[in-house]
């Protein structure tokens, strides 16, 4: 891709128009928003928006008040009613508001002007244990994003999280795009991890020559032909399960105090898992089912990425002591790994510039090279999600 792509703003703006205000967005997680007045706070694309359980129902709004554009929820996550701290005003659950302190003796609106004092509302999907939004007026179903098959994927395993969560986020200098592409290659993790994750799980990248061809067709024959072509090739960019065979049997002693994840298939695998949600979602577990990392790609700036980071395992059989343990292990045994991937990334990035020569990529990457082809002809705007 030209390197405008990663380091143009007006690029970037594009982009945020076209690919991610019409497609589903991850959000966070469900077992965070699990009581009445939860709420998580996020910045997607730039879009401030707050997700709130109301008696057990999620939903999402523009975290902006009406009034004087205080946001309304403060904390990235907390449990606390929806009412704006500046002037008082709170909102129900459909956003509307529900009280307007001193309103008749201060603000005095006719009521034209109060029938809009409300807050922008979004889309709000639940798949297992992940919570999606959409910022577009007029969301396109989720299953034409990701297909039955990936979502039936995706409930089964969130479905077993455990309702324990430990996060932190990355402040990465990098474009967003690549973060997807470092992900889809499988090639890497012999050189870049070698010391770390690769000695656990032996990561074979190969050429998938019917993959292959199917791009080479693509390429010869130019563009998307239309939305509806548009929409399979873009539920082709998602997939996950079982990745990698694993070199040992996973085992450390809190696992027998877990329901380890079964696979659709109903059985345990000693597997490295790996789902990938395009544009910005990776999912995977790295002990065959036992604790899984949700990774989060929040675009920023063309070269600004938060990385939000998730870990939990799978539900416990019952409470244990040393739980939080287990999860703050398992986030600085990920860290190792994730700065092997961010120093690379961040390289790359501080490295381009507007005259660089654009990637050569080989036929392993042809999953890389088949997204590119898409996003090109989005961006050129040659067909509209
Ligand atoms: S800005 Fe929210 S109540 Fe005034
Ligand atoms: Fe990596």
């Amino acid at each position: 891709m030209p390197p405008d792509a990663y380091l143009d703003q007006a690029w970037f703006e594009r982009e945020r128009d076209l690919l991610f205000k019409p497609l589903w967005q991850f959000i966070g997680l469900k077992a965070m928003l699990a009581v009445h007045n939860a709420f998580i706070t996020r910045t997607l694309f730039g879009i401030p928006v707050v997700v709130q359980n109301f008696k057990g129902e999620l939903r999402a709004f523009e975290n902006v008040c009406p009034h004087r554009q205080n946001p309304v929820q403060v904390q990235p996550q907390g449990v606390r009613p929806l009412f704006c701290a500046y002037h008082g005003w709170s909102f129900d659950k459909e956003g509307a508001t529900a009280n307007i302190p001193y309103e008749d003796a201060l603000y005095r609106y006719r009521p034209e002007e109060r029938a809009c004092l409300h807050l922008r509302r979004f889309a709000l999907v639940c798949v297992g244990g992940l919570v999606f939004v959409n910022l577009s007026a007029d969301p396109l179903p989720i299953e034409e994003q990701f297909g039955a098959e990936m979502l039936a994927g995706l409930t089964a395993m969130s479905s077993s999280f455990d309702g324990e969560v430990i996060m932190t986020t990355y402040d990465g200098q990098f474009n967003w795009k690549l973060a997807y592409e470092n992900l889809r290659d499988a090639h890497h993790p012999r050189f870049l991890h070698g010391r770390t994750l690769f000695k656990e799980t032996k990561f074979q990248a190969e050429v998938d020559e019917s993959g292959l061809a199917a791009l080479r067709r693509l390429q010869a024959g130019g563009d998307v032909a239309d939305r509806g072509q548009a929409l399979d090739r873009l539920r082709g960019f998602s997939a996950g399960g079982l990745d990698s065979p694993m070199e040992k049997p996973p085992s450390d002693p809190w696992h027998a105090l877990i329901e380890r994840y079964r696979h659709l298939d109903g059985a345990y695998h000693d597997f490295y898992y790996n789902w990938l949600v395009f544009p910005n979602l990776h999912i995977a577990s790295a002990n065959g089912g036992y604790s899984f990392i949700i990774e989060h790609h929040v675009p920023v700036g063309p070269g600004r990425t938060d990385l939000i980071v998730h870990y939990v395992t799978a539900k416990k059989t019952r409470p244990y002591a040393q739980s939080a343990a287990v999860l703050h292990a398992s986030m600085m045994a990920a860290d190792a790994v994730l700065r092997e991937d961010i120093d690379v990334m961040e390289n790359i990035q501080r490295t381009l510039h507007p005259g660089a020569r654009p990637a050569q990529l080989g036929d392993f990457e042809f999953e890389n090279a088949g997204i590119q082809h898409w996003y090109m002809s989005l961006m050129e705007g040659r067909f509209a999600i």
